[in-house]
């Protein structure tokens, strides 16, 4: 177990009680990625959490897989499609890293709130490009903290130290859409509802 895990294990029942910082943008964005959706898809959710936004998609896709490293926010995401008696979302205990997955097998995958908690972005960009069908959409909302005031970068890696915060990578919104572009997608959406809040961006990798 990596000390991230641990870090995301520890704190899943009070991540899943925790209310949604932003109703608004997060409805904005639930209806922005629901306009992609299709009763066909095949959707892989990376870095799940409890599920919630799994959950609230599967109606409109065939089938997600979703992932996440911690077994606690994976059990909790399980007790909560079962509960709700969705049975088109398998959630599974998965690293990013090393997730088995055909090349071009997905229609869509979902990555929020997770870019900027892995140490190697790039390489998680061009696996989800490698697994998306011709035309597929990767939908992100990711924190940029190279965007941030000069004192919050500082916070990030003292928070580190003293294991307040998981890994988290310093990088630009316009550095964000650079890894996008340079592995092939081109940007459909990009929205962020303000300075300080995650940079939201539907791309499609060219049909
Ligand atoms: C900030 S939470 C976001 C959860 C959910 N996507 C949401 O928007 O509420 C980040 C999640 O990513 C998971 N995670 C972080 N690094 C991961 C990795 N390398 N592989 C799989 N899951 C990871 C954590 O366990 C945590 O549940």
């Amino acid at each position: 177990m990596t000390q991230s895990t641990k870090f995301w294990d520890k704190i899943a029942e009070k991540y899943a009680k925790q209310p949604i910082a932003d109703e608004a943008a997060y409805q904005k964005k639930l209806a922005v990625t629901r306009d992609y959706l299709r009763p066909d898809m095949e959707v892989l959710e990376i870095g799940c959490g409890t599920g919630a936004t799994a959950l609230l998609h599967a109606p409109y896709v065939k089938h997600i897989r979703a992932i996440d490293f911690s077994e606690n926010m994976i059990a909790i995401a399980q007790g909560k499609a079962e509960a709700e008696h969705i049975d088109n979302v398998t959630f599974e205990q998965a690293t990013i890293e090393d997730l088995d997955m055909p090349d071009q097998s997905r229609d869509a995958v979902l990555a929020l709130s997770i870019l900027h908690l892995l140490r190697d972005k790039e390489a998680a960009i061009a696996r989800v490009y490698q697994m998306l069908k011709p035309g597929g959409i990767f939908v992100t909302s990711t924190a940029c903290i190279g965007d941030a005031m000069g004192w919050f970068k500082l916070i990030v890696p003292i928070g580190r130290f003293l294991g307040f915060f998981p890994f988290v990578a310093v990088f630009t919104s316009q550095a964000l859409a650079d890894s996008l572009t340079n592995t092939g997608f081109e940007l459909d959406y990009q929205w962020q509802p303000s300075q300080d809040k995650a940079v939201f961006i539907v791309a499609k990798k060219p049909g």
